[in-house]
């Protein structure tokens, strides 16, 4: 078992942030030409890390994971949830997901919602998360969109 600590995101996280979403996405095993159009895309900046809720797992000093979250309430996004490829399937998306949902509550939301890659879809759905229909991703592909109830 590892031990993970979560910290706070700080702006000149991003650049690691940004290569951990990229290592991460490429776990699923996407083509490299899919990787390297997103990889243009910004991802993840110091301005979003100081605007949104952006918070890291890291375990022996390193960082192995991170989510980002949106308030619009009622609602809470979860916009993004990436572990390392070595950290999978070690409980660190779970510590994370917990984490984002005590953070949505915090801020008053109602519910969390996400567009879940196909991939992940099983994990949101272990996490408590419902499918709710579907959204037309960045890669113009259909993917679940899911939500999770946050009242008591
Ligand atoms: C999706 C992701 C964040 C999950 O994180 P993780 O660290 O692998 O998940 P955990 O090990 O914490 O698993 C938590 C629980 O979900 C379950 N789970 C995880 N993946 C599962 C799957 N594919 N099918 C069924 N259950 C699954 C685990 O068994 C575990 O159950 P338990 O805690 O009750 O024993 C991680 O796999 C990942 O980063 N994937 C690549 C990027 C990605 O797809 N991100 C999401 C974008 S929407």
């Amino acid at each position: 078992m590892i031990n993970i600590e979560i910290y706070q995101a700080k702006p000149e996280d991003g650049e690691r942030l940004k290569q951990i979403a990229i290592a991460s996405k490429s776990y699923w095993g996407y083509s490299e030409h899919l990787m390297g159009q997103w990889a243009q895309t910004p991802i993840i900046t110091s301005e979003l890390i100081n605007k949104d809720i952006v918070y890291m797992a890291c375990a022996n000093s390193l960082i192995i994971g991170w989510y980002r979250l949106l308030i619009r309430l009622p609602v809470a996004i979860l916009e993004d949830l990436w572990v390392l490829p070595d950290y999978i399937g070690k409980g660190v998306g779970r510590k994370l997901f917990e984490h984002a949902i005590q953070q949505a509550d915090l801020s008053g939301a109602e519910r969390l919602e996400l567009d879940a890659d196909p991939n992940a879809e099983p994990f949101y759905t272990r996490m408590g998360c419902k499918a709710a229909g579907e959204s037309i991703s960045e890669w113009g592909r259909a993917i679940p969109h899911m939500t999770y109830n946050l009242q008591r």
